[in-house]
């Protein structure tokens, strides 16, 4: 896809970071947009700040987490422009500890946002899509699903490696059928967003972990992102032209991202476990 002037986007997790990001720039490039987010308030100023005049972006609260959610920001989509050219799943959270101590209303928590509002959000507007003569997916994961054992981030690494497997079955499978629907994985390394405050939107059946290892991850994480992060209209900027070469890897950080290979790769090869990882290196 070259050109994105008139084009329908949806974006989740639109309303902060790089889905916010991902809206200005395609909006810039004259495409429609849809930000669907689960904070209302932060959607409502996202939608003023976009399009004062309200013409080419549309707020949806949605939580990704809810097919049924879903199924209705695809109906609004619909009724407002027509259709949809381009779905970015970027919602994510993050909550965690070490494993032993994760609940499991934590670890579906995670899943249900990270993996099943990917899934979900890809199996509802694939339909949509197939009717354009070109469309395309973006699916966010993570450097998480390529370099593994940060301390403990087991469920957020888990779903990240999900969203990886079901994204490269699902180009090979498009691919391989001739479809018009391309697909991208976007696995950022540190960005310069809220995503360490991710657990203001957990549900309140989700306790937060008060272990010292974990607070210590966190504000490492924190402070290794303030320090070094790449900036979120950089990643935006990437995302536009993956889509426009249909290339399938957006990887901000390549050198984390190949480097949790080669380990992994090592790991098999030689039997040797690697040392736990510094959660932002
Ligand atoms: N920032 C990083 O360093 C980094 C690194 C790797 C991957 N990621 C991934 O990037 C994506 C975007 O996150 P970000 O870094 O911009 O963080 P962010 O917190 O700034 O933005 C995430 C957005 O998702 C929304 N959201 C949370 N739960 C939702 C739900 N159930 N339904 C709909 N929206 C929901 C939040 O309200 C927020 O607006 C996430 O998938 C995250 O896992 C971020």
């Amino acid at each position: 896809m070259k050109d994105f002037s008139g084009k329908v986007t949806v974006v989740t997790g639109g309303a902060s970071g790089m889905g916010l990001a991902m809206a200005r720039r395609f909006l810039a490039d004259g495409a429609k947009v849809v930000i669907a987010d689960i904070e209302q308030s932060a959607l409502d100023t996202a939608v003023r700040d976009l399009d004062p005049t309200g013409e080419r972006v549309l707020g949806v609260r949605t939580d990704v987490s809810s097919s049924e959610s879903l199924q209705q920001l695809a109906d609004k989509t619909v009724d407002a422009f027509g259709g949809v050219d381009i779905l970015c799943n970027n919602a994510g959270v993050e909550t965690g500890g070490p494993i032993a101590d994760v609940t499991e209303q934590a670890w579906r928590w995670v899943m249900d946002v990270n993996f099943f509002g990917v899934l979900n959000g890809c199996r509802i507007f694939l339909p949509l899509l197939e009717q354009r003569p070109e469309a395309h997916i973006v699916n966010t994961a993570s450097v998480a699903a390529f370099a593994t054992g940060t301390p403990t981030m087991a469920p957020y690494c888990a779903s990240k490696f999900a969203v990886l497997g079901f994204s490269e079955s699902l180009e090979i499978e498009l691919r391989s059928h001739g479809s018009t629907v391309g697909v991208s994985v976007l696995a950022p390394g540190p960005v310069k967003t809220r995503m360490t405050e991710a657990e203001r939107n957990k549900p309140d059946s989700v306790k937060v972990s008060t272990d010292p290892e974990r607070q210590k991850v966190i504000e490492n994480l924190a402070r290794k992102t303030a320090e070094v992060g790449m900036e979120p209209a950089d990643v935006a900027d990437m995302v536009a032209e993956s889509i426009r070469d249909n290339r399938f890897f957006i990887l901000t950080h390549p050198e984390i991202a190949v480097q949790g290979v080669r380990t992994r790769l090592a790991w098999m090869e030689t039997g040797t476990p690697p040392a736990p990882r510094t959660a932002g290196a």
